[in-house]
C-alpha cells in the first residue's frame, strides 16, 4: 500500500482545481466527478501520450471513435445483458445497498474467524489456495461465499457478524445479481425495441467496426484497433475517489492475431504495458502483475493479467490485459449473419482472428500518477507539498511571473516572455497572484516543473530566474536560451 493518504490526494485535487465532485452544488451525484482546468489538462496529457505511443507511433494500429449508444443486439451478443452483473445485497433494516463481495472483503478477518469457528476448514479451501495463489489467502473466502460453487451461506455470516455501516443493524437480504449497464430508450417510444445502454466498455465499438476497418484498409495481421472514450457502469457502491466511478474513461486496444499466435502477442503487450507505466512515472516496484485465476476471469477471457498498483486504498487493479479468443467476433458473426473472417493475403486462408485486449482506465492511471508524484518535504522550516509530475504530463510546464506586479516595467517584460514561451510551449501559465513565495507554493502543488521570474536584472541583461520544482534551486538563464 502507498504511504500517501487518499484524503491528501482528494483535498489537493479539489483545492487546486483538478477534480471536483460531480453536481456538487446540488449535493453531488454519487460516482460522478468533474475535471477542473488542471485535471482536464492532466487527463488530456495522459490520453494524448497513450494515443501517440499506441496509435500514432505504430504502423499496425487504427484509431476509431464509435458512438456511445449502440444497437441493443451488441450487448446481447457480447453477453453483457446476461452476465455483466455484480452481487447486490441490501440491509433489510434501512435499505442501504452494498456490493456483497466488497462487504466480505471489508470484513475479511471476521469472515475468516467465522469460517474457523464453524470448524469447516476443509480440502476445498486448501485445494483452491494451491491453485489460486491470491495475495491474501483470505480472499478465497469471497469465492467460498459468492463463487459459482459457493460453499457457505453469506447471509448467515453477515447476520451473525457484520453490521450495516449506515444503521448498525445486522439484518441482510439474500444476494442477487445486479446488471451494471445503464439502460435507456432511443427515440420517443419507450418499448422493448427501443432499449439501448450507455456502453459499459469501449471494446464493443471496436469489434463492431472490425469489418469496416478491414474493408477500408486491408491491414496485415496482426493489427490493432484503438479507441478512447467514456464508459458507464452503474456501480453498486462507487468509492475511493475516481477509482470506482459510474462514468469513467477507457483507452482500449483490440489486437487481432492468428489463433496460433496469441501467446507471442500477449507477451508483446505485457512489455508494452510496462513501457506505458514507465512513461506515466509510476515506480516499477509499485506495479504488480496478477495472473487472474480461471474462476475470477471475465466470461470471454482464456487468460488475464491484471496490472495492480499500490494505491492508498491498497493494491488494486490499474488495468487489465486479456486474451479474448474469437469470442466477440464469433458472436457478431453468428448474431449478424455477416462474415468476420479474415483472408490471409496470398494464400487466401480464412479464419476469425483471435484478440488480445489491453484495457486501460484513464481515472485509475491518473490516480496512480498523482499518488506517484505526491511529495512532502520541508523548505525553510515550513512543510511543502509538491507534485513531482513527469514534465510531459504536467498540466502547466512553465509559470511566468513579474517579481512585483505593481511595477509596470516588470509586468510588461514578463508579458513579453510569457507570450513568447506560450507560443513555443503551449502549457504556460501567467501567475502574478500573491507574493513570490506563495506563487512557488501554488505551482509546486500543481506540479509545474519550472517557475520563471522577471526581475530588475532582467531589464538590464535579458536574463530571468528559473526555479526547479523538485530541488527548488534557482538559475539565471538568458531569455533567448529559455525560449
Ligand atoms: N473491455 C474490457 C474491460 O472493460 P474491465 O477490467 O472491466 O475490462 C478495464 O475494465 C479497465 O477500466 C479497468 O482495469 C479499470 O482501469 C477501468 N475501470 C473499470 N471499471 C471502472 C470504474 N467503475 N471506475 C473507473 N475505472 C474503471
Amino acid at each position: 500500500m502507498s504511504d500517501v493518504k487518499l484524503e491528501d490526494i482528494v483535498s489537493l485535487a479539489k483545492r487546486r482545481g483538478f477534480i471536483y465532485q460531480g453536481s456538487e452544488v446540488y449535493g453531488g451525484l454519487s460516482g460522478t466527478w468533474d475535471y477542473g482546468p488542471l485535471g482536464v489538462a492532466l487527463k488530456r496529457n495522459i490520453m494524448n501520450l497513450w494515443w501517440k505511443m499506441f496509435v500514432e507511433d505504430r504502423d499496425d494500429m487504427y484509431g476509431v471513435d464509435a458512438a456511445i449508444l449502440m444497437n441493443q443486439k451488441v450487448w446481447q451478443a457480447s453477453g453483457h445483458v446476461d452476465t455483466f452483473t455484480d452481487p447486490l445485497i441490501a440491509c433489510l433494516s434501512c435499505g442501504s445497498r452494498y456490493r456483497a463481495d466488497h462487504l466480505i472483503k471489508d470484513n475479511l478477518d471476521k469472515a475468516w474467524d467465522y469460517r474457523n469457528e464453524l470448524g469447516e476448514l476443509d480440502e476445498v479451501i486448501d485445494a483452491k489456495l494451491i491453485t489460486a495463489t491470491p495475495d491474501d489467502p483470505k480472499d478465497i473466502i469471497i469465492t467460498e461465499y459468492l463463487g459459482e460453487d459457493a460453499q457457505l451461506d453469506v447471509v448467515d455470516f453477515l447476520n451473525e457478524k457484520v453490521s450495516c455501516s449506515k444503521c448498525g443493524q445486522k439484518s441482510w437480504s439474500e444476494p442477487k445479481q445486479f446488471n451494471m449497464m445503464f439502460k435507456t430508450n432511443v427515440g420517443p417510444v419507450a418499448d422493448e425495441s427501443s432499449i439501448s445502454y450507455l456502453r459499459p466498455e469501449t471494446a464493443q465499438g471496436i469489434f463492431t467496426n472490425y469489418k469496416n476497418v478491414v474493408d477500408s484498409f486491408y491491414p496485415d495481421l496482426p493489427f490493432g484497433i484503438a479507441q478512447q472514450g467514456k464508459a458507464f457502469r452503474n456501480e453498486i457502491s462507487p468509492r475511493d475517489f475516481v477509482f470506482r466511478s459510474r462514468e469513467f474513461e477507457q483507452m482500449e486496444i483490440e489486437y487481432f492475431v492468428a489463433p496460433d499466435k496469441w501467446q507471442e502477442s500477449f507477451e508483446h503487450w505485457v512489455a508494452k504495458c510496462k513501457e506505458w507505466f514507465k512513461a506515466l512515472g509510476l515506480p516499477a516496484d509499485s506495479v504488480h502483475e496478477l495472473e487472474v485465476p480461471e474462476d475470477d476471469r471475465a466470461h470471454y477471457s482464456k487468460r488475464t493479467i491484471d496490472f495492480e498498483f499500490d494505491y492508498p486504498i491498497g493494491r488494486e487493479e490499474l488495468m487489465g490485459l486479456a486474451y479474448r479468443t474469437d469470442f466477440d467476433l464469433a458472436n457478431i458473426q453468428r448474431e449478424s449473419g455477416k462474415s468476420m473472417e479474415y483472408a490471409i493475403k496470398g494464400t487466401n486462408e480464412k479464419f476469425v482472428p483471435h484478440v488480445i485486449e489491453p484495457s486501460f482506465g484513464v481515472e485509475r492511471a491518473l490516480m496512480a500518477v498523482l499518488v506517484s508524484a505526491y511529495r512532502e518535504d520541508e523548505q525553510n522550516g515550513e512543510k511543502r507539498v509538491f507534485l513531482a509530475l513527469p514534465e510531459h504530463l504536467a498540466p502547466v510546464k512553465y509559470a511566468v511571473s513579474p517579481l512585483l506586479k505593481n511595477k509596470p516595467e516588470l509586468v510588461e517584460k514578463a508579458r513579453e516572455v510569457y507570450a513568447a514561451l506560450k507560443k513555443k510551449q503551449g502549457n504556460v501559465m501567467w501567475d502574478d497572484n500573491g507574493n513570490i513565495g506563495k506563487r512557488y507554493r501554488r505551482q509546486d502543488e500543481i506540479g509545474t516543473p519550472y517557475c520563471v521570474v522577471i526581475d530588475f536584472d532582467t531589464l538590464e541583461d535579458d536574463t530571468v530566474t528559473i526555479r526547479d520544482r523538485d530541488t527548488t534551486e534557482q538559475q539565471r538563464v538568458g531569455i533567448k536560451d529559455l525560449i
